[in-house]
């Protein structure tokens, strides 16, 4: 199990900086790094405000249409999916936001067996539209956490469609819940899909790296989902197996 966790407090250009002062490749990896993420904040805002007018009316509009009587049962469900897919959307951009200003959130005691449960409802659609079988082990004594609910959802929209998505042709996802020890809790997210390559599994937390078209993928969903994660105090890590499939363990801290 490969962990991934880079504390703040170390410095990755303590290392970087020989004795003749010459900067090595890796700092100017970190580099072209940073400048990416402050590009990613000015996009992020902007795109923010200018997305979430047009979604609201969307969902609106949806909104509207579901409170007409005599819809036929596939317009109601179309409807239905744009309200969701609009909403999720919404959720999304706003999470980007606040992400990029490093917002905290509302932290509240938060059950994470529960969101898991709500965002596997939001997403049943979408693993029923693969084939795909969902089995949950979540441990009933799991203790609550103190985190904004809505980021720990974030996180699990993120690996759990990762997950959907690599199972186009049918299989099953595991969502698991548990207490290595009494210090920490742990979530797993399982998946008989794709599997990931050696060569891509070091770069999957990369942000924009992706291996989906661009209508499928932007590289972000990782990348954000382990930022979440290490601002939470937690830990995030992945075993996979090509053509077998792909498991991805969160963990947090119990304070
Ligand atoms: N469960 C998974 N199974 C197989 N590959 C995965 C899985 N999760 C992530 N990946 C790989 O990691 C890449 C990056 O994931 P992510 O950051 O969520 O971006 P995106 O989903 O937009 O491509 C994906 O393009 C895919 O190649
Ligand atoms: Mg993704």
């Amino acid at each position: 199990m490969q962990l991934h966790n880079r504390r703040a407090a170390d410095n990755p250009l303590d290392k970087h900086i020989g004795t003749d002062g010459q900067l090595d490749e890796q700092l100017l990896e970190q580099l072209a790094f940073s400048e990416k993420m402050a590009e990613l904040g000015k996009l992020s805002a902007g795109m923010v405000h200018e997305l979430n007018t047009p979604l609201s009316v969307i969902v609106s509009a949806a909104q509207m249409i579901l409170r007409e009587e005599g819809l036929s049962e596939f317009t109601r469900e179309m409807v239905e999916r744009i309200d969701l897919e609009a909403q999720r959307l919404s959720q999304f951009t706003k999470g980007l936001l606040s992400f990029a200003r490093q917002e905290e959130g509302v932290v509240t005691e938060a059950d994470v067996n529960q969101l898991l449960r709500e965002v596997m409802a939001f997403l049943k659609y979408e693993a029923q539209k693969r084939s795909v079988t969902v089995m949950e082990e979540l441990d009933y004594h799991l203790p609550s956490i103190l985190a904004d609910g809505n980021r720990l959802k974030q996180i699990f929209i993120n690996l759990i469609m990762n997950a959907l998505q690599a199972m186009e042709n049918g299989g099953a996802l595991l969502l698991r819940t548990s207490m290595p020890d009494d210090e920490s809790i742990e979530i797993q997210i399982a998946d008989t899909g794709t599997g990931i390559s050696a060569d891509s599994l070091g770069r999957v937390f990369e942000p924009f790296y992706t291996t989906k078209t661009a209508e499928a993928g932007t590289g972000l969903g990782l990348y954000i989902t382990k930022s979440i994660v290490e601002r939470l105090g937690g830990k995030m890590g992945v075993q996979s197996v090509v053509g077998e499939g792909t498991t991805f363990v969160v963990a947090f801290p119990l304070s």
